[in-house]
């Protein structure tokens, strides 16, 4: 985990439960830890579990973001600004994300555009907005990486298009799929847009997790992927740059 000394900040959102949680939770107790974990959340008021891990660790700041508001979205650069001063923002991990279940018969328009704000449109506006910090970070260091600037995207491997079959479990969830199969393209189109600024952006898949979202039948529990999380982040490099790994680093298809 020595890797993580060389990322100076990395700010997460949706952190208030399930991975974006597990996730500050990992990163504090690393050793060495980055020198300051920004934790969002919509409600960062009832985010009891955040607060208590805040008190035991002095450099996780908790902000307020919803990442489909485009005020909450400003208001949080500008603060995040103030923090990290000209040394810029390291690595940003769009973690929040919704699932609404909805098969064929019951996917409606409505629900697709609900689905598509938030796991899609949200994670493009945020890292768009987080640019101009990402640059400044990515203007003080080489290669590419999380030591340097990076945009992790939380996809899932229900995104791969090949893995799509007439024996798959995961129909009845239309909204997400696609949402999160557009979020890779996101992924793609930052990777290569923003490379030569040095910044690296991939998608991830956590592993199926037990998570509000993720349901009690998942096979893996947070406490078992958040380290292997991390060392697949840590060890992010150039080649990697527009890749989408899963939480033990192997690369899925699209
Ligand atoms: N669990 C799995 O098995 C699994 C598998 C593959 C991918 N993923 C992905 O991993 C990420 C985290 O999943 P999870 O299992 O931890 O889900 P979760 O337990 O349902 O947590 C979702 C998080 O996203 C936040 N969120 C939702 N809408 C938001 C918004 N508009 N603004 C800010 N935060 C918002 C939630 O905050 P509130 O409490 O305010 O709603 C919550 O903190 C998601 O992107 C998910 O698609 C999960």
């Amino acid at each position: 985990m020595a890797q993580h000394s060389q990322c100076r900040s990395v700010l997460i959102t949706g952190t208030n439960r399930g991975i974006g949680l597990g996730l500050v939770r990992g990163l504090a107790a690393a050793s060495p830890s980055p020198e300051l974990i920004i934790a969002t959340c919509r409600y960062p008021d009832k985010a009891q579990e955040l607060h208590q891990l805040c008190k035991q660790y002095r450099n996780i700041k908790i902000l307020r973001l919803d990442v489909v508001s485009e005020n909450s979205i400003n208001e949080v650069v500008k603060e995040v600004e103030g923090i990290v001063g000209p040394q810029g923002l390291n690595c940003l991990i769009n973690n929040a994300g919704i699932n609404v279940l909805a098969s064929l018969d019951e996917v409606t328009a409505e629900t697709m555009l609900t689905v598509y704000k938030t796991n899609t449109v949200a994670q493009l506006m945020v890292s768009k907005a987080f640019l101009p910090l990402l640059r400044k970070a990515a203007q003080q260091s080489t290669g590419m990486g999380c030591h340097r600037a990076a945009i992790i995207n939380m996809s899932s491997r229900s995104a791969c298009m090949q893995f799509v079959d007439v024996n798959d479990l995961a129909l009845g969830v239309y909204p997400y799929r696609i949402a999160k199969t557009a979020l890779n393209m996101v992924t793609r189109c930052l990777a290569a847009d923003l490379k030569s600024d040095g910044i690296l952006c991939i998608s991830l898949h956590p592993g199926w997790i037990q998570t509000d979202m993720g349901g009690k039948k998942a096979p893996l529990k947070i406490q078992d992927t958040i380290p292997s999380i991390l060392s697949v982040l840590a060890q992010l490099g150039e080649k990697d740059n527009g890749s989408f790994l899963d939480w033990q680093g192997k690369t899925l298809p699209w």
